[in-house]
């Protein structure tokens, strides 16, 4: 709901529970006013006849209070805006009018030396608030081009607090998404990509809390970026204590794009929430978000899937699928895909990429009879693919060395043997719709693991005028491509995949279906980085799979069948073992996993998610409410000293209603399970259990 202040010049944006009110001054400043819980218009008005506090000769009195800091005037914090033409920095703007349409309201603003249009965007969905700008050239003929040094998405104010403190998810390859808490100080604190995608060092998410807030208690505010680029996010405590979170694409300030009289360019959506559930209300109105925004056809629970990539390596033949395809069937599974190594000359990491015909030798009748006898098993049939790059051994590269990202007599600097395509040329998009429209429309392909196994380093552009576009026109190309195989083949889901999470971010998840979370498989390195992933990202798109004991990718580490799956049950369930070494005794628990799974996963996929206990912590669980189903996930990393593990108090039950719980068939009142806590019986190392509880 939006609502207009009397002179036209105060707008408040309301959710179900929270408010966001800005104001336009005389002088066509735009000034914040308030972000947190709902008020009335008449709240907004008060709040904008406070004055802004006096003006010294060396501190702004805007700095801090504005929606969209521009470079130049007073100001003296980031601009969200660098604008550079002929001879002109900085940015002045007049505004020209404001548009409200439905949930959205968009602020129109005219820079008449720069010929500049500036439209900032706010769109209300749930207490969700998306942001983003539209710059346009609005010069005519031969007017003189601008150049975008930067343009951020937003700049969030939060109000006058008192100890802010910032939560983030950092992390590394193996290692996603990890949650690390800190008091912030006077200054800027500055995460982001300088890599090309979004990274695994930082999920472009930032959260800050003031008073101690709890999981389930306390004020929270968040923001996330939609953008699987470069980006940066700076949030910045002035000298007046005040907190400004500003972010957008690209990572620094040394120029983005260039604008033609007529051309504009939209940034990404900033989104901000506030909330006061604590740190899970928080995540569960992000998680209801995608589920209803963002994420394509969100409602329909993802199948439960195999993938070989861990079994085999690149050492695949289709005899070997098959016997794997048979295994994963009989287990229950859903969906088989085929890793990499079945296309070109990938025969190892050295040789292949950008060759997207299936290897003679190994599919000697191309991908269809596999596929086929895949949906014979009544499996759905999933490939990987790593467009985006090419091995200098392939066809693609020896046809085209051109195509790919390069500086003029510089070294190619290769990272697991492979070069990044340009994907800002026309032509390489060409060719990648065409090989890939091909691909799906030769045989019955179902799924796509789409891959991007290394960052930019040589982003040059030999004979383009501006080559530091390719940043940004590069994932721009990306999004074209996925939107386009989707529309063309709108029964093939899709999965973001980067060396693992590489590629985790709203703009991604618009297009893609699920995402492979890390390749870090150990079932108990996974509950810390599916703990962190939570706090934005829902279940629903949250793969992790079974695979062997001892790990064989990381640590060699033991553990029993029950605790990988239980593990991995938290999000997409997958299997990624070598099923060909699986005793029969362990198929057959595997295949009780399974269609336990499927029993809860409309629960955990689309469920409300309880972080019970973090895995911090040697018992950690988490909890999923849909509609009287409640499923209770526990884990015990090391019992100690013989006693018994700390009950684990639910939440999000009716205290006066009763429910029966499926495993041991005992009825449990819901006001003792929320204050006295239920008991998991989990003993010794690395247990686990699932509880299944209905309202009765
Ligand atoms: C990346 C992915 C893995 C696997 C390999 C294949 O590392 O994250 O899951 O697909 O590539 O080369």
């Amino acid at each position: 709901m939006i609502e207009v202040g009397e002179d036209g010049r105060t707008w408040l944006l309301s959710g179900p529970t929270s408010s966001y009110a800005l104001r336009l001054t005389d002088d066509d400043e735009l000034l914040h006013l308030h972000w947190g819980p709902r008020i009335a218009l008449a709240d907004a008005e008060a709040l904008a006849a406070e004055p802004l506090p006096a003006e010294w000769a060396f501190e702004s009195r805007l700095d801090g209070h504005e929606e969209y800091p521009v470079e130049g005037g007073r100001r003296f914090v980031r601009p969200a805006l660098s604008v550079r033409g002929v001879g002109v920095r900085g940015s002045e703007w007049q505004f020209s009018g404001a548009v409200t349409e439905g949930d959205a309201l968009r602020l129109q603003f005219g820079d008449s030396v720069h010929q500049l249009g500036v439209t900032l965007v706010y769109r209300t969905r749930g207490d969700v608030i998306e942001r983003y700008a539209v710059l346009r050239h609005e010069g005519r003929g031969d007017a003189p081009e601008l150049e975008l040094l930067r343009a951020d998405s937003a700049t969030w104010t939060l109000p006058a607090r008192e100890h802010w403190r910032l939560s983030q998810l950092h992390g590394r390859w193996a290692a996603e998404t990890r949650l690390v808490r800190s008091e912030i100080t006077y200054g800027e604190k500055v995460i982001g990509s300088r890599r090309g995608h979004t990274g695994h060092q930082h999920l472009p998410w930032v959260a800050l809390d003031a008073e101690g807030a709890t999981e389930e208690r306390g004020e929270v505010y968040s923001c996330a970026l939609a953008w699987s680029g470069s980006w940066r996010i700076g949030v910045s405590q002035l000298p007046d204590g005040g907190v400004q979170i500003t972010g957008g694409q690209g990572y620094d300030d040394s120029g983005q794009e260039v604008l033609a009289p007529g051309a504009r360019m939209v940034t990404p959506v900033f989104a901000g929430l506030w909330s006061d559930g604590g740190f899970g209300g928080a995540s569960r109105a992000w998680h209801a978000y995608q589920r209803a925004h963002v994420i394509p056809d969100a409602a329909v629970p993802r199948p439960v899937l195999y993938n070989s990539w861990e079994a085999t390596g690149f050492d695949i033949s289709e005899e070997q699928q098959r016997a794997l395809a048979e295994r994963a069937a009989a287990m229950g599974v859903e969906l088989f895909v085929v890793d990499d190594a079945w296309f070109g000359q990938r025969v190892s990491d050295r040789a292949g990429l950008g060759d997207w015909t299936p290897n003679p030798d190994r599919f000697p009748g191309g991908l269809k009879p596999l596929a086929d006898d895949v949906h014979a098993l009544g499996m759905r049939f999933g490939i990987w693919v790593e467009p985006e790059m090419v091995n200098p051994d392939s066809d693609l590269y020896r046809a085209h060395p051109d195509w790919v990202q390069h500086q003029p007599g510089r070294r190619r600097t290769e990272f697991r043997n492979q070069l990044v395509l340009n994907l800002a040329r026309d032509d390489v998009q060409e060719y990648l719709w065409e090989r890939l429209d091909a691909l799906l429309s030769g045989a019955p392909i179902d799924y796509v693991k789409w891959d991007f196994n290394r960052c930019f380093t040589d982003a040059g552009w030999p004979g383009e005028r501006y080559p530091q576009r390719i940043w940004n026109a590069h994932v721009r190309a990306l999004y074209r491509l996925l939107d386009r195989l989707r529309a063309a083949h709108p029964s093939v889901a899709f999965e973001s995949c980067s060396g693992g999470g590489g590629r985790i971010d709203l703009g991604i998840l618009s297009r893609t279906d699920q995402v492979w979370t890390s390749d870090n498989t150990d079932p108990l390195d996974r509950l810390a980085i599916q703990n962190g992933f939570s706090q934005l990202h829902p279940a629903r798109v949250m793969a992790a799979w079974v695979t062997d004991s001892p790990n064989t990718q990381l640590n060699g580490r033991v553990s029993t069948l029950r605790f990988r799956f239980v593990s991995a049950m938290a999000g997409v369930l997958g299997v990624g073992g070598d099923l060909t070494e699986w005793s029969a005794g362990e198929l057959a628990e595997a295949g009780d996993w399974v269609s336990l799974y499927k029993e809860i996963r409309s629960v955990v996929q689309l469920g409300d998610l309880h972080r019970l206990r973090p895995p911090s912590q040697s018992l950690s669980a988490v909890q999923y409410v849909h509609g009287d189903e409640t499923v209770v996930l526990a884990w015990l990393r090391a019992q100690a000293h013989g006693e018994e593990p700390p009950r684990v108090r639910l939440r999000g039950l009716d205290p006066a209603a009763v429910y029966v719980c499926r495993e041991t068939g005992s009825t449990h009142r819901g006001a003792v399970l929320l204050h006295h806590g239920l008991r998991t019986g989990l003993r010794g190392d690395l247990d686990a259990a699932v509880f299944r509880f209905r309202r009765v």
